[in-house]
């Protein structure tokens, strides 16, 4: 029938596979179409928490299907992992877990690359999550790349071999980088079997007959607008068109299928890795950010930058993806502030700008803030007045309706404001 799109729209780890678990049973399947074991995705329920890297967020739900679409890099590795884990937990995926044939292969070298290359880079290096996935879409975009129908052949070994063969001669233009690659294998070639027996289909074809049938589909992006490739704070950026773009090409749909865009923000903002930020707070405002909101990275680990909420940024990413809902996350995390700050306009080059310009890297940003009374109260399930107020700020600042907003990790903690998102 129709496709919603999910994406976030700050530098990732708005909230997104918390939103897409409170939404599932709303649809008929849960597709991610980019990224790879780059992501993760938390959900909490029940007292437990979960976190996925490669299967979509709709896992835990008995009924919808989930899958991971062609625009998605797999590793084997990763995956069976997930799968494991959530085997531990009585989810069993056999049934409900559907891999695009399209899908491209994360292959142990693609990870020496990464890691090689991030080494070459020193202070510059991207500050990637080293899952391999810079390599790997180079590789598809270069025409070299192995895909997920590729391990059902014969040929596959003598595919695979020829890849690494390539990547060895590459590897060898990092002379200081030493690696073993046999230790990494092992557990590819583990990970590739188990992916034999799980639902290997054409993904285009599955989704676009699913969609004839009548159902109704959630795209699940991974990362953040502003590391998307084309439109992102290049070259920090991710490797994938996070933005809406990346869904047709990702999963195989045509544009009119698709009908909602619901994009996730978090109140406030953060980055892991580097690359620019405007509204980055090197300071105890930052910190005290970090404390509140667990900022650690759920794939790394790595302390996340946080600062305030950057409208510029936001309103940009609401464009380049049509965002038609918005949902704001980690309110909770402001609770006790008597005053918040939001970011409206830029300064560059003593030029006052609302909108992203071309150059964020090398040019300097000062934002500039406009200051908002906090509402300084726990927010459980009704909004306060101050709360509201801010909301609506944002909804006028930004063009765009937050019906939703979350004040928790769990799943139960998500206020609907108007009437439901979908
Ligand atoms: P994703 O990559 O967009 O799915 O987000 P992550 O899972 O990487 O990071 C979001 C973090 O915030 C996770 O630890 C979530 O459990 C947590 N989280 C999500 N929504 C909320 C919220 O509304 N309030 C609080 N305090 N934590 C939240
Ligand atoms: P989710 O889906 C936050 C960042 C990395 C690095 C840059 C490039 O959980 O929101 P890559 O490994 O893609 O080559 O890294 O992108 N990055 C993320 N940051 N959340 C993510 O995913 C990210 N995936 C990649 O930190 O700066
Ligand atoms: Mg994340």
């Amino acid at each position: 029938m129709s496709v919603d799109v999910l994406l976030g729209l700050q530098w990732g780890d708005e909230g997104k596979g918390k939103v897409v678990d409170v939404l599932t049973p709303q649809y008929d399947i849960i597709a991610r179409f980019q990224g790879g074991p780059n992501a993760g995705h938390t959900l909490i329920f029940d007292g437990k928490k979960h976190v996925l890297h490669t299967i979509p967020s709709g896992i835990f739900h008995d009924r919808p299907i989930n899958l991971i679409g062609n625009g998605v890099v797999i590793d084997p590795v990763t995956l069976n992992r997930e799968i494991d884990e959530l085997k531990a937990v009585g989810v069993d995926v056999s049934k409900k877990l559907y891999v695009s044939k399209k899908a491209h292969l994360i292959i142990p070298s693609h990870r020496l690359l990464d890691a090689a290359s991030e080494q070459a880079k020193g202070k510059t290096k991207i500050g990637s999550t080293l899952k391999g996935i810079g390599p790997t879409y180079m590789d598809k975009t270069g025409r070299n790349g192995l895909r997920v129908g590729d391990i059902l052949l014969d040929t596959f070994k003598d595919s695979y071999d020829k890849l690494v063969e390539k990547h060895k001669a590459l590897l060898a233009t990092y002379p200081d980088f030493e690696y073993d690659i046999a230790e990494w294998e092992k557990g590819f070639f583990e990970g590739v079997e188990i992916m034999k027996t799980l639902n290997i289909v054409d993904g285009e074809q599955f989704i676009n007959d699913h969609l004839k049938k009548g159902a109704k589909v959630l795209a699940e992006g991974a990362q953040g607008s502003m590391l998307d490739v084309d439109f992102g704070t290049y070259p920090f950026v991710t490797s994938s068109n996070t933005t809406t773009a990346g869904v047709c090409t990702g999963l195989g749909i045509a544009p009119q299928h698709i009908k909602k865009v619901i994009g996730i923000a978090k109140a406030y903002c953060t980055r892991v890795g580097n690359g620019p930020f405007p509204t980055e707070l090197d300071n105890e405002v930052g910190q005290r950010l970090r404390d509140i909101g667990g900022e650690y990275g759920a794939t790394t680990g790595r302390p996340r930058r946080c600062g305030w909420i950057d409208l510029v940024a936001l309103k940009y990413a609401i464009m380049i993806s049509g965002v038609t809902d918005l949902v704001i996350t980690k309110v909770d995390c402001l609770d006790a502030f008597e005053e918040i700050e939001a970011c409206t306009h830029y300064m560059v080059d003593g030029e006052k700008m609302d909108y992203l310009p071309f150059d964020i890297v090398k040019q300097e940003v000062t934002p500039i803030y406009e200051k908002i009374k906090g509402w300084n109260q726990t927010v459980t399930t009704d909004i306060p007045a101050d709360l509201d107020n801010y909301l609506t700020y944002l909804e006028r600042e930004l063009g765009v309706a937050i019906p939703t907003i979350s004040v928790g990790p769990d799943r139960k903690q998500i206020i609907d404001r108007k009437p439901a998102l979908v």
